[in-house]
């Protein structure tokens, strides 16, 4: 799969050479690097990427799964336009920032108040603070596989063997109050709790698990960690910075009906430019009020918190979310079945073991037995989903290897019947390998 590859992307091979002379391993973000190299775009519009070599891709990585509406959509670009002439950096709240917080409000099921900042990782490192001082407690137990942003504490129990830190030079002692959990385990997430000994702050999880695999948490164990966490007097707290607008106009919340204490936003919230957000209740949020005489929080922002562009872009988006909700979510989750079960359809006639699990418009491709948890994602065939992203590459559609991948409101029908023919086609190059 890659010679194929190579063939296709050699003015990308160079521009690799030239960034790791310049990027540590030559990449800005670890899930940007795959072997043998990475592409590097030019340009992206509605559901498309262009590469260094001038080559057309489908995407369904989609910036990280920030760009619901698609690359570059023009309800964004017109608003940017208009605001570029205004100014692009404030320092200072504005309307457009008020706007869009009442915006959020209005949307978001447990977001009576919130905090704006810059990117998820500021967000959840912020929403464990704000737990841990509005509780008392010091534990936070989070799940296997759950990846919640290049957060010092957080940073364990993402990748296999699942029970150490994911970096050298972060201390035991930055993530001694740190459990991970086994996802859709609810006797296991209880276990714990009740070992900590009523020292919970939060439990913290994706409702459905990103980077874990694309794995929909059940809703029974969403409902059952909501009753634990107000048995054992600790917080239950999401993660939306994936599912958020994204599974409905609510996020999680709104589609699984279960409201958390305290959650995290950004990716589609931000329309395609860098924002966090944490959300909750508001007397936990009021913590981090700077009139405050007792028991302040300090959580930021920072120095580009509700930019004038993010808070743009996110409007608009935002917005042209809600006013088109009664068509746009259901489109998004027939396209996403549509490539779900199609997929799983093209391996199956093929005799290959594939599931493609996910929600919504969420999806990702599996080789081996159909995963629950991380641990599950962790036993499979990882040289074939490599194999299979290559495949894909180099027919023009992109996923990143390892990765989950979403559809936009501007895939169309067409894309998703594109991606299930190529899926056959690779189950047919595996019979014949
Ligand atoms: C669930 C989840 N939380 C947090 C983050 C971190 O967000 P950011 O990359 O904006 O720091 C990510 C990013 O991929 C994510 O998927």
């Amino acid at each position: 799969m890659s010679s194929a590859y190579q063939a296709k992307t050699k003015r990308s091979k160079r521009l690799f050479e030239r960034a790791q002379k310049v990027f540590a391993g030559g990449v800005n973000h670890n899930a940007r690097f795959y072997e043998p190299y990475p592409i590097f775009v030019t340009r992206a519009q509605r559901q498309h990427i262009w590469d260094e070599d001038g080559k057309r891709y489908t995407d369904y990585w989609m910036g990280h799964l920030a760009l619901i509406l698609g690359h570059s959509p023009k309800v964004v670009t017109d608003a940017l336009a208009v605001q570029i002439e205004k100014g692009t950096h404030f320092g200072m709240g504005s309307r457009l920032s008020v706007e869009f917080g009442e915006e959020i409000q209005r949307t978001v099921p447990c977001a009576e108040a919130m905090r704006l900042c810059n990117t998820g990782a500021e967000a959840t490192m912020y929403l464990v603070r704000l737990a841990r001082a509005f509780t008392g407690k010091r534990v936070v137990v989070k799940m296997t596989g759950g990846w919640h942003g290049y957060n010092t504490e957080l940073n364990k129990g993402v990748n296999r063997p699942f029970d150490k830190t994911e970096s050298a030079g972060i201390l035991e002692e930055e993530q001694e109050h740190v459990r991970s959990v086994r996802f859709n385990d609810l006797a296991g997430a209880e276990a714990e709790v009740k070992r900590a000994r009523r020292d919970v702050a939060a439990i913290f999880l994706e409702p459905v698990l990103g980077a874990g695999g694309c794995i929909p948490a059940d809703k029974d164990y969403l409902k059952g960690l909501r009753e634990l966490a107000d048995r054992e007097g600790t917080l239950l707290a999401f993660d939306e910075i994936i599912t958020g607008f994204r599974l409905a106009l609510g996020g999680a919340q709104e589609w699984y009906g279960v409201k958390p204490d305290l959650a995290t936003f950004g990716k589609v919230a931000g329309g395609g430019l860098p924002l966090g957000l944490v959300a909750g209740r508001k007397e936990i949020l009021s913590l981090a009020d700077p009139s405050r005489k007792e028991g302040f929080v300090s959580i930021g922002g920072g120095t580009f918190s509700e930019n004038p562009l993010t808070m743009t872009a996110g409007l608009a988006t935002v917005r042209h979310l809600r006013r088109h909700r009664a068509t746009l979510y259901p489109i998004l989750e027939n396209l996403g079945r549509t490539v779900r079960e199609g997929v799983d359809r093209a391996f199956a006639e093929g005799g290959v073991e594939a599931h493609t699990t996910g929600l919504g418009s969420l999806f990702q491709t599996h080789f081996g037995a159909n995963p629950r948890s991380a641990e599950d994602v962790a036993a499979e065939d990882r040289r074939r989903t490599k194999d299979y992203a290559l495949f894909l590459m180099s027919a023009g559609v992109f996923v990143l290897p390892g990765h989950l991948g979403g559809v936009s409101s501007e895939h169309s029908f067409s894309d998703i019947r594109k991606l299930i023919g190529l899926s056959a086609k690779f189950s047919g190059s595996i019979k014949h390998s």
